[in-house]
């Protein structure tokens, strides 16, 4: 695996293989690598010749009392994964390759409307942060294709609509969730999660999954099934951020004759905001 700091390099470096035909997959990641993250390179494999994975703790998504600073960086482990996974390049600029201009005035993407709710609702300014990041990325790396996590479910409708809204000749892949045996979603966060919690926090996926039993059986009144859920979230001793039932696209409320349906969930731990989301497709 070759890795490169500076967009230049990079750049150079995959001409070499554009030209000679090869397709380009890549895989973005904020590090702190995980089996799931492994999964997404291997699907990129799949249907890529070359695969890109890069490492960017992008600090124009962090809100101002969020985590950026204690985000972890596990470099060298990193490495040692992509390396074992067959990845061939590895992209790691610093923030002054990436952002040379400053965060204060650097030109954004913006992507309106379906970034206010959710956890956009609740994190001001992070997708903004993500869609100019994945954009630059996009523009560096010039990837035929890119895969990206289901776990993180409204960034994946997000960048969609970006590359919709914009033409960016890219083709999305969505990864399924990678999940630990007891079913938590995999995230670089949940080394935040204490060991009293850590047996509690899988009630988000239950619940989840609870509702969309419901919702298959018929159930269609919808913001009952999420006060529920959060009832029982916050019997816990977890605050809940939200549990919603949405349209799997446009991600507003779901409507009763909505066939594909997404049931999404954010509750905040001691010191993690942990997220999971469930599909649901319903014949109508
Ligand atoms: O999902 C992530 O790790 C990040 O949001 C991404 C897509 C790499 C952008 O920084």
């Amino acid at each position: 695996m070759q890795t490169y700091h500076t967009i230049q390099g990079m750049r150079r470096e995959l001409l070499l293989n554009r030209r000679e035909g090869l397709k380009i997959g890549l895989v973005a990641t904020m590090g702190n690598l995980h089996a799931g993250h492994i999964e997404l390179i291997n699907l990129a494999k799949q249907t890529n010749d070359i695969v890109v994975c890069s490492i960017f703790v992008n600090e124009l998504q962090f809100g101002l009392n969020e985590d950026w600073d204690r985000y972890p960086r596990t470099f060298s482990a990193d490495c040692e994964k992509l390396l074992a996974s067959g990845c061939d390049y590895l992209f790691c600029p610093d923030d002054l390759e990436m952002y040379p201009n400053g965060l204060a005035t650097q030109s954004k993407v913006i992507c309106p409307v379906m970034t206010n709710t959710l956890c956009g609702a609740s994190r001001p300014g992070h997708f903004e942060g993500v869609t100019t990041v994945v954009s630059k990325l996009f523009n560096i790396i010039q990837p035929d294709e890119s895969v990206f996590g289901l776990k993180d479910y409204q960034q994946l409708a997000v960048i969609r609509r970006m590359v919709e809204d914009l033409c960016l000749p890219v083709k999305l892949i969505a990864a399924p969730i990678y999940r630990e045996p007891d079913g938590l979603a995999m995230s670089s966060r949940n080394v935040f999660i204490t060991e009293q919690e850590r047996s509690k926090v899988t009630i988000l996926k239950s619940c989840l999954d609870a509702i969309a039993a419901e919702i298959l059986s018929g159930k269609t009144q919808y913001p009952k099934l999420e006060q529920e859920a959060i009832k029982k979230i916050e019997t816990l001793g977890f605050r809940v951020d939200y549990i919603a039932i949405c349209n799997s696209r446009s991600l507003e409320p779901a409507a009763e004759d909505d066939s594909e349906l997404v049931v999404l969930g954010a509750i905040f731990t001691e010191a993690a905001r942990i997220i999971d989301n469930v599909a649901i497709m319903r014949e109508n």
